[in-house]
């Protein structure tokens, strides 16, 4: 079946064979995976992309993306295959296990090793981390002096962009208890919600594709990846699992999105231990009742 968009007062043609190289260019650069019923969302898209480009053909498109000099364009492409979505607290029962269980072994840990890690992995606008920050200066104000820190990537460079300003839309407060709004929030001279700078000083943000190489050995206490996962195939999912397990210290922490689950090898080493929370086998890795 072939499909057509109207682009420079012409019709685009969008053919089975076009889907499938963009969902094979996404899936071996990404770990995306398009099934076919995305294709209409996938068209409506990228056609957006063809006319900021001014190209007629989806194959004139495919043979850009493919050029070494367009980095820019993939991660456009990225950007217009995934959402963003996201928001402070959200799915607050993992910061609540955090806080009740992730920071004591993590505290615990500290005596010894002299250090803390926390990776919020696909942070998109920074919500996540931000309310990962605020949760612990909360228990440990002086975080930052302990060597407490929290790793914030995407594969977004615009996003983390974003993220880095810690400027969000006044609105999005509702998402903040009261007390941390007062401790840990300002309000900017253009009216926004503005994250204060100790909240800042304790997140590392870097651009990161989770299907790379990734420049760091961790460990980390606990690995927030949320709603990341639900993009890629079951393989490049079980992947990812086993490469989490392995950044993580005995009794670390993996929290996931709401329709994720582990499953695969990771399996063997991370148990449930609450809804799509999980922990790596070793000391201290049942929950205290
Ligand atoms: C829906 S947001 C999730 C934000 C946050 N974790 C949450 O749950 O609220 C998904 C994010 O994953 C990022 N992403 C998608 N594929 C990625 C990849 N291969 N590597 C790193 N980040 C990726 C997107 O850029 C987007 O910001």
């Amino acid at each position: 079946m072939t499909q057509t968009v109207g682009g420079h007062g012409r019709d685009i043609p969008f053919s089975d064979s076009d889907f499938r190289a963009i969902s094979d260019l996404a899936q071996a650069e990404f770990g995306l995976n398009l099934a076919e019923s995305k294709k209409p969302l996938v068209y409506s898209r990228l056609s957006k992309r063809l006319k900021a480009r001014e190209l007629d053909s989806f194959p004139d498109y495919l043979a850009l993306l493919k050029r070494s000099e367009e980095n820019n364009e993939r991660l456009e492409l990225i950007s217009a295959l995934t959402t963003n979505v996201t928001s402070f607290f959200r799915e607050n029962h993992h910061f609540e296990m955090l806080r009740d269980h992730g920071f004591p072994s993590m505290f615990d840990r500290l005596k010894e090793s002299g250090r803390g890690r926390i990776w919020s992995a696909g942070c998109s606008s920074g919500q996540e981390p931000y309310s990962i920050a605020m949760t612990l200066l909360n228990k440990m104000p002086d975080a930052a002096r302990r060597n407490v820190k929290i790793l914030a990537t995407d594969i977004d460079p615009k996003i983390i962009a974003r993220a880095r300003q810690g400027i969000y839309p006044k609105e999005e407060a509702t998402g903040i208890s009261e007390l941390f709004q007062k401790n840990f929030t300002h309000k900017t001279e253009h009216n926004e919600l503005g994250m204060s700078d100790n909240l800042r000083e304790i997140i590392t943000f870097a651009e990161l594709n989770l299907m790379s190489d990734w420049p760091f050995n961790g460990p980390f206490d606990a690995i927030f990846c949320r709603n990341v996962a639900i993009y890629f195939n079951q393989e490049t999912q079980q992947r990812l699992w086993s490469r989490f397990c392995e950044m993580l210290v005995p009794g670390g922490f993996l929290f996931i999105g709401h329709s994720e689950r582990v499953t695969g090898a990771a399996t063997r080493e991370l148990t449930g231990v609450g809804i799509t929370s999980y922990r790596k086998t070793g000391s201290g890795s049942r929950l205290a009742s």
